[in-house]
């Protein structure tokens, strides 16, 4: 009932040509792909471009990030607006390195995830814990504080309309997957523990939540196959459309 969602986050890569060769071979190779939603996120300057690129077509278009506030003066600021006048539909928000490098707070996610919503924006609202809290056993108490703040206000029928990407940030680019035992268990505690406990059953099972870390073509599918896994949200493996399709195409 919870169709898959696969999304390539490409951060700080890619010219606006690269980015153009890149969505031209995502979209010929995912043609035919009906099961899956695809997302692909490129860097602000390109998203234009690529969103022209896959007009019309199955490859959906997210930014990686956006700012609250509908205008002003908020130098090197993206608006809900301005992105959706260019044709992106998703957005990442909180990702593990904006709140590493950017100062990203559970209070900005909420903020932006509210704008995103209410500007019609799909938000891909990213959590997760670092190794160290992992190994002080806070991954639970990590991921609870995370989800409660950025849906901190939200009605459940605005949740329903966000996805939750699951980021263990100590598998992020380091080549170490979560197994795909590690990850159910935390996909599930987020579905069955936290978002039953800030809403309700219903918007609990109908809620998205991706895995991302290190996914790739030999272990996507034993994620995917996963009952509380629903997708992925992928770095490395999304620069090249046969590894991405190594993603997608993984039944
Ligand atoms: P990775 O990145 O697939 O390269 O680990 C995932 C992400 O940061 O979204």
């Amino acid at each position: 009932m919870r169709k898959t969602i696969i999304a390539g986050n490409w951060k700080m890569n890619k010219t606006a040509s690269e980015a153009v060769e890149l969505a031209n071979a995502i979209k010929a190779a995912a043609s035919g792909t009906t099961d899956v939603d695809i997302v692909v996120c490129p860097a602000y300057v390109c998203l234009a471009a690529v969103a022209e690129v896959l007009k019309g077509s199955n490859v959906k278009v997210g930014a990686q990030d956006l700012h609250w506030e509908a205008k002003g003066a908020y130098t090197g600021k993206i608006s809900v607006e301005m992105l959706k006048s260019v044709g992106v539909e998703y957005v990442l928000v909180g990702h593990s390195e904006q709140r590493t490098y950017f100062n990203e707070t559970d209070e900005t996610v909420n903020k932006k995830t509210k704008a995103a919503l209410d500007g019609g924006l799909t938000p891909i609202v990213c959590i997760g814990e670092t190794l160290e809290e992992r190994e002080q056993n806070k991954t639970n108490n990590v991921v609870e504080t995370q989800t409660k703040g950025a849906y901190a206000g939200l009605t459940a029928e605005q949740a329903r309309n966000t996805v939750i990407a699951y980021e263990p940030v100590w598998a992020i680019g380091t080549g170490l997957t979560a197994t795909a035992e590690q990850a159910q268990e935390v996909h599930d505690f987020i579905r069955n523990n936290v978002l039953k406990s800030i809403f309700d059953d219903e918007t609990a099972a109908s809620l998205r939540i991706q895995y991302g870390g290190s996914m790739k073509g030999s272990n996507a599918k034993e994620l995917l196959e996963q009952t509380d896994i629903d997708g992925g949200l992928i770095g490395g493996a999304s620069l090249k459309a046969e590894d991405f399709k190594g993603i997608f195409a993984y039944q």
